[in-house]
């Protein structure tokens, strides 16, 4: 996972890595094994947030040693490229009925949080058992709202970063 300059192409020019693949890998291990030992008895339905946490899922859900059931949910929100305005539209949602799951989202970053609130509040509505989110990276110091992220893999500078299903403008 690396950062890299707004406006550039793909490589070259990626930037300084942020997060080396083994850490990513031993942290996502770990996270894996918390909720396993967290949901005994009660396996989670992830909830992936489509595009960039399909990659994070895919990893975590093979991390975690439970009958998991997975669904997704696509969610656009207006604002800039890089930039959210926390209003959000839902293009996918779920197949699931989650009234009385034990729903984990599964998001890849957490920036102004903006999206994962509205996402929390929708969710909620829906009478889920228990609902937490597991977050693989958190940018410090720009949540605006308190977001109660249960598990997180990594905080990390407030910068624009990619790879590993983290987009910029689709790429
Ligand atoms: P927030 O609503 O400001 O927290 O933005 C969250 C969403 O914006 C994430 O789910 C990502 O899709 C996208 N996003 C925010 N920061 C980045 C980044 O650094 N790289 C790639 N996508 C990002």
């Amino acid at each position: 996972m690396s950062d890299r300059p707004r406006e550039q192409a793909v490589p070259p020019g990626l930037g300084t890595v942020v997060v080396a693949e083994d850490k990513l890998q031993a942290r996502i291990a770990e996270l894996g094994r918390e909720i396993t030992a967290d949901y005994a008895g009660r396996p989670p339905l992830l909830v992936g947030v489509l595009k960039g946490a399909f990659v994070f899922m895919s990893d975590l859900a093979r991390a975690i040693d439970l009958p998991v059931e997975m669904d997704f949910m696509a969610v656009s929100s207006y604002g800039s490229a890089t930039k959210t305005s926390g209003v959000v539209r839902i293009l996918k949602d779920l197949e699931a009925d989650v009234s009385g799951r034990h729903v984990l989202v599964v998001e890849d970053i957490v920036d102004s949080g903006l999206t994962l609130a509205y996402l929390r509040k929708n969710l909620a509505a829906r009478g889920p058992a228990s609902l937490e989110v597991c977050a693989l990276l958190v940018k410090q110091g720009l949540q605006k709202v308190d977001l109660d992220l249960r598990y997180v893999g990594f905080e990390i500078p407030p910068r624009f970063v990619v790879g590993y299903g983290l987009d910029l403008g689709e790429r």
